[in-house]
């Protein structure tokens, strides 16, 4: 019968991860590695603070804010139910592509076993996470659009998930709504205007049906201005690779101090 310790094992070596972590020896096979880039992308500290991390997944982040910048408690926020269903406002003509890959991304049947043994109940790796690592974080499900149910935090986060949205005004705004002090938001495939002195906020339709804009730098600063936020600083503009593909994809991240 398999102890505790093969069923974490197990599951960081044969499970789908979306961040690679690691536990003991063993990492994970996410499909990005930010292990070794993450300290080089000016984080504030974080000492003693509440910080609500919406869109959460894994929880890579909230360990690290836990871990590393010394926050108190992280409140995780996820739409995924963890059940195979899509876990993205996806376009209704997009659907079946995207429930065949989400289904493929549920690892609970395969992997039931371990993580029965360690009392989980799905395939949720923000509660693993919590449970091996004993962190300070908690996972509730929600939605971006919809935060008025939690508490305000003094810091908020959301990374990786406006590129996402069909509504990225109202999800900031939510968030806008939740921070005490700061809101860090990480944008995916973002870019800067090529067009010499017009640096123009812009947004661009990218015609998938899951994954909507990618914006300029400039069109992040100005929604957060208009939001309230009284100052938007650029903290880091970073490339991190995309481990199935090989290729590295354009990230910036941004604090709107409220
Ligand atoms: C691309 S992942 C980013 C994960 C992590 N925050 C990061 O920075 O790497 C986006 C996450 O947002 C979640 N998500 C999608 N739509 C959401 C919504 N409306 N509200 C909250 N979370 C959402 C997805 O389930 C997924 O876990």
């Amino acid at each position: 019968m398999k102890n505790k310790e093969n069923s974490i094992i197990d599951i960081f070596e044969n499970g789908e991860w979306y961040h690679s972590m690691i536990y003991k020896n063993v990492k994970s096979n996410g499909t990005f590695d930010y292990t070794k880039i993450i300290d080089q992308l000016n984080f504030p500290e974080m000492n003693n603070k509440t910080v609500l991390d919406v869109g959460c997944s894994d929880g890579f982040f909230s360990k690290y804010f836990l871990e590393e910048l010394k926050a108190d408690s992280v409140t995780g926020v996820d739409v995924n139910r963890y059940d195979g269903s899509v876990s993205f406002q996806v376009l209704n003509s997009f659907k079946d592509k995207y429930s065949d890959k989400y289904n493929n991304h549920d690892d609970y049947k395969r992997l039931e076993n371990s993580y029965s043994m360690l009392g989980l109940e799905n395939s949720n790796k923000y509660n693993l996470v919590k449970e091996i690592f004993d962190l300070n974080m908690k996972f509730e499900y929600g939605s971006i659009y919809e935060l008025d149910g939690f508490d305000m935090h003094d810091i908020t986060f959301c990374g990786s998930l406006l590129e996402h949205l069909r509504d990225p005004i109202t999800a900031l705004e939510q968030l806008y709504f939740k921070t005490k002090e700061f809101c860090i938001i990480d944008i995916s495939n973002s870019f800067k205007s090529r067009i010499p002195f017009m640096d123009k906020p812009l947004l661009r339709f990218t015609g998938a049906g899951g994954n909507f804009y990618h914006y300029s730098d400039q069109a992040i600063e100005l929604m957060l201005q208009t939001i309230g936020f009284s100052k938007v600083q650029r903290l880091k503009r970073y490339k991190v690779l995309i481990e199935k593909y090989n290729y590295k994809i354009q990230h910036t991240i941004f604090l709107g101090t409220k």
